[in-house]
């Protein structure tokens, strides 16, 4: 046996062993935009209109200004693409892993390890810098109470480090030690993925009737920021439309792709989902296009508001609100805000436990975290494991490296999904795909190239941090997956 075996495909039914299939393709939608709607618009969008320099002068990025709305839309052509292939492949193969599960049935064993921790900074590392974003906007909410918690519980150790604003490198000095250490943790970020992690464990059904409500909610805040901003649009303000050109749309596009990233998440629900066939590609592309259509929308009432430089801050949205003077209409977006990545969170922190599992249950770690809840039927221990890991990350990092991080990792996985269903289709011609993508070459080779092209728009820094986790990731293959994988080995008391 090597490592490129595959795993034959098989069509899970719902049994004794299974996960209970509840989820319809309104149910998916609403998952959809719950994962998709987060921190990208609420923070990254500032960044990526504006750039990002350091205190020395060094451009670490630049920004796209109003030519922000044509990075969405790049951004929305490049995800459609690669977003076919996940409905080709998540309605064929309908089981629990998502992206993981479609390559080790199509392009093999090691390759579908390599994009299962791949998905790991997608999914853990990206709700770390959800969970810093969300406390972010939880703090200047709590400020407008006049509730002002101490800075050493409001900043990660590595937040601290990486600043360059001296009022918060002074932290270190000031804040309590224990040990010697300086103790500095973000408790807000903490508590929220604690207590999301809480809702999980109740089981499948209890979370998304939470995720609907935070959905809606979602879409009332942006679209009260779309009337109320665009009341307000000075034209001067889309001018210099492309200030950094070309450069720029792309800079930006790198760093914004991050509010695109949870279509896929939805995949990872297909053994919980009804007619998955059907379902899937509806709720998938259905989220899609949904969430463009907001985010060009979004996109260009904001940079319509204020000029572009002024978006360079963690809370864009409500700042542009507010330097506009509507101050209760940015109260109220921060509030939404905190909603929405509510919602995000409570997504990923469903999805990742599903892949670790997907994952266990095929050998490739270990046995424990392949076992679900007799009662729910749903991941716990995963889900716990997740919790723990995410929870204590958020405590302590730096959310600018956790996004361009999350971003290389996902669009990786992306790229590995398109070469898959073409590869598929060359294999195994025959096989019954009840959603096909059209035009297979194009949209494939298309796809896998332009993720790659969105890639190389991130830092150098993002570069070196995936390569380092990915060769962790293949040592930790070689000492424990490659032993213990049933496809090899031909365990079955799994
Ligand atoms: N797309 C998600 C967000 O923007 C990850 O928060």
């Amino acid at each position: 046996m090597g490592l490129f075996d595959r795993k034959p495909i098989v069509t899970a039914e719902d049994g004794e062993h299974g996960m209970r299939r509840t989820l319809g393709a309104g149910d998916l939608v609403m998952l959809a935009i719950g994962a998709v709607i987060g921190a990208g618009i609420f923070s990254s969008l500032g960044t990526a209109a504006a750039g990002e320099t350091l205190a020395d002068g060094t451009v670490v990025r630049y920004g796209a200004g109003p030519a922000l709305v044509l990075s969405f839309v790049l951004l929305g052509a490049v995800c459609g693409l690669a977003a076919l292939c996940y409905a080709e492949l998540a309605s064929m193969i309908p089981q629990a892993g998502s992206a993981y599960a479609y390559s080790y049935a199509t392009l093999g064993e090691i390759v579908a390890w390599i994009v299962g921790w791949a998905l790991i900074l997608e999914y853990a590392v990206g709700n770390v810098a959800v969970a810093i974003g969300w406390a972010g906007y939880f703090n200047s909410l709590l400020s407008g109470f006049g509730i002002d918690l101490p800075g050493w519980m409001t900043h990660g150790y590595w937040n601290v480090k990486a600043s360059a604003d001296p009022a918060v490198r002074a932290l270190l000095d000031t804040a309590p030690r224990i040990a010697g250490m300086p103790v500095l943790i973000n408790l807000p970020a903490f508590g929220i993925v604690a207590a999301i992690t809480a809702l999980l464990m109740q089981g499948v059904k209890e979370s998304t009737r939470a995720n609907n409500i935070m959905v809606i909610i979602k879409l009332i805040v942006l679209g009260l920021f779309v009337i109320v901003g665009a009341l307000h649009i000075d034209p001067a303000n889309y001018k210099p439309f492309a200030p950094n050109g070309f450069t720029g749309i792309h800079q930006g596009a790198a760093i914004v792709f991050f509010a695109y990233i949870g279509f896929d998440a939805i995949s990872t629900a297909a053994e919980e989902t009804k007619d998955p066939q059907r379902n899937l590609p509806r709720g998938i592309l259905g989220g899609l296009a949904i969430c463009t259509l907001i985010y060009v929308v979004v996109g260009f009432v904001a940079t319509g508001l204020v000029p572009y430089q002024q978006l360079r801050s963690s809370d864009p949205l409500a700042k542009a609100l507010s330097l506009a003077g509507l101050d209760t209409a940015s109260w109220i977006v921060a509030a939404g805000a905190v909603v929405s990545m509510s919602a995000v969170l409570l997504v990923f922190q469903y999805g990742q436990p599903r892949i670790f599992y997907a994952m266990a249950r095929d050998g490739l770690l270990p046995k424990f975290a392949a076992k679900l809840d007799p009662k729910t039927r749903t991941p716990k221990v995963t889900t716990l494991i997740t919790g723990v890991l995410v929870a204590l990350g958020s405590l302590l990092a730096d959310d600018a490296a956790t996004y361009d991080l999350t971003n290389i990792g996902t669009l990786a996985a992306f790229s590995v999904v398109c070469i898959g269903v073409l590869v598929l289709r060359i294999r195994e011609p025959d096989r019954p795909r009840p959603f096909r993508v059209p035009f297979v070459w194009g949209v494939t080779l298309m796809g896998a190239s332009a993720c790659v092209f969105i890639m190389k728009g991130l830092p150098v820094s993002a570069w070196i941090a995936f390569g380092v986790w990915m060769a962790i990731g293949l040592g930790v293959y070689f000492i424990y997956g490659y032993r213990n994988s049933v496809l090899r080995t031909g365990a079955t008391d799994r």
